[in-house]
């Protein structure tokens, strides 16, 4: 009994550690769901950028409890881009997503890579290395929207 409670509680884990493998009722669904990843991702990075901007004042608890949304968060996105959804509702994303596929999926790791980066050293607190990792961030961010996001 307890054996087959830990193996069901298990299953559950990976269904929610895989968001690679979410299935959509419809394309628009997984359109909206990377968008609103994006979205989520985009106000917590916009949050330390504030700080680092000096348009809001550091703190450094605060850094870090963004940096760690942001780290998570830029794991979701990408399940969203599947085949059959580069038309949609309101979608920004380009064709040329789908046709360089590796191109667009080196870039979300560079960007995922820059992001996990960033939550470390926000973890440590100190300013200057969190200004830094965030411009490294924020230039992955912008590479990628120069090329896969419309205006
Ligand atoms: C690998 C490519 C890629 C990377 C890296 C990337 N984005 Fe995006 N982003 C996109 C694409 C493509 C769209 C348009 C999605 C759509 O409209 O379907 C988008 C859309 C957005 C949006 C608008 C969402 C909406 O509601 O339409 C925000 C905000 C955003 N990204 C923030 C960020 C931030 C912040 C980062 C870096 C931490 C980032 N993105 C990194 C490709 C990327």
């Amino acid at each position: 009994m307890k054996l087959l409670t830990a193996v069901a509680t298990c299953a559950a884990c990976i269904v929610i550690a895989s968001p690679a493998s979410a299935q959509f009722q419809k394309p628009d669904d997984a359109i909206a769901y990377r968008q609103g990843a994006m979205n989520v991702m985009g106000e917590h990075f916009g949050r330390i950028g504030a700080m680092v901007n000096n348009k809001a004042p550091f703190d450094a608890k605060l850094a870090a409890e963004n940096a760690a949304v942001v780290a998570f968060m830029s794991k979701l996105p990408f399940a969203g881009f599947i085949e059959g959804t580069e038309k949609g509702h309101d979608t920004k994303a380009k064709p040329a997503i789908w046709k360089e596929a590796d191109k667009f999926k080196a870039a979300a790791t560079k960007m995922q890579e820059d992001v996990a980066k960033l939550n470390t050293v926000a973890q440590g607190g100190n300013m200057d290395e969190i200004k830094a990792a965030f411009g490294e961030a924020g230039k992955s961010c912008k590479a990628c929207h120069d090329e896969y996001r419309a205006k």
